[in-house]
């Protein structure tokens, strides 16, 4: 039987052993999935003993993202351009690594959310990794412009030149765009981890707008009642994104496509 896991640290909290438990159970998929705590300074060991034990895949999650973008023998282009990997495909002799964050992002908005992101105006908040591996799959969608927001400013100026060719961008602190409205707004920061809210101005939201924290927990973030005050009325957090980047690495692996809304709506009782 076919051997699957998540790898991470700490990792027990993860649920993707349910989604992918429950994707395998729907579309008839004969595999195991698992998961593995490696230690902080044994990633690539860990690794390397789920090949030889003859293992087919991986998700990364937390923290070794940035690690496992150095294992492939071979990279997906947005896997390439985020530097970072959450999927490995071991195939004969080849790793693949592939970076589903971004894709999942876009369907949960696009597809199950109903809001299409071509020709909208589109505010990204934060530079870190989370933020990169979420351009190229934004700006294949052709928005009217992607915003890159931070408020370290040069961090968000240096991944606006490292994606300038392809689509329209601009970055800046958030200052810079405190008299903007915007469409759709994401946040990939770290702050909602720390009960904190990025320093928007209440003029980036109109009603119509969707705001999107990329984190999610039992109780709404910082972000997202910052939003709810504003009259902001499609509010949404990233357990649609965790379910859709789980179905496109399920994808890569089994070649079947699962059926997520479902699960999203499991998981959303659950937490
Ligand atoms: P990750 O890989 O999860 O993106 P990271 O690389 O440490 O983590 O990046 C965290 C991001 O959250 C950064 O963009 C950070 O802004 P700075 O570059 O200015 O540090 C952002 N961030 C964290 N806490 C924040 C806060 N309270 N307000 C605004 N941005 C915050």
């Amino acid at each position: 039987i076919d051997s699957y896991a998540v790898i991470g640290n700490p990792v027990s909290h993860s649920k993707s052993p349910f989604i992918h438990t429950q994707f395998a159970h729907q579309t008839g998929q004969e595999m195991h999935y698992q998961t593995i705590l490696a230690p902080l300074d044994g990633f690539e060991i860990a690794v390397k003993h789920f090949y030889q034990q003859n293992g087919k895949g991986l998700n990364i999650t937390v923290p070794f993202k940035l690690e496992a973008y150095k294992l492939p023998t071979r990279l997906t282009e947005r896997a390439s351009l985020a530097r970072a990997v959450n999927t490995l495909k071991f195939d004969n002799n080849e790793i693949l690594g592939d970076n589903t964050d971004g894709i999942g992002l876009v369907r949960d908005i696009a597809v199950n959310l109903g809001m299409p992101i071509t020709n909208k105006r589109i505010l990204l908040m934060g530079a870190g990794g989370a933020a990169r591996g979420t351009i190229l799959p934004l700006l294949e969608q052709k928005p009217a412009i992607l915003v890159i927001a931070n408020r370290t400013k040069h961090k968000a100026n240096r991944l606006h030149q490292q994606f300038i060719t392809y689509g329209n961008i601009a970055s800046g602190d958030y200052p810079d765009f405190s008299d903007q409205g915007f469409d759709i707004i994401i946040n990939s920061t770290s702050a909602s981890l720390h009960d904190k809210l990025p320093p928007l101005s209440p003029n980036n939201f109109t009603e119509e707008s969707l705001a999107y924290d990329m984190m999610y927990s039992n109780e709404p973030t910082p972000f997202l009642r910052f939003a709810k005050e504003q009259g902001v009325r499609y509010l949404a957090d990233g357990i649609g994104m965790l379910v859709e980047q789980a179905a496109e690495s399920f994808f890569l692996w089994r070649g079947v496509r699962p059926e997520t809304n479902s699960i999203i709506e499991i998981l959303k009782l659950k937490t």
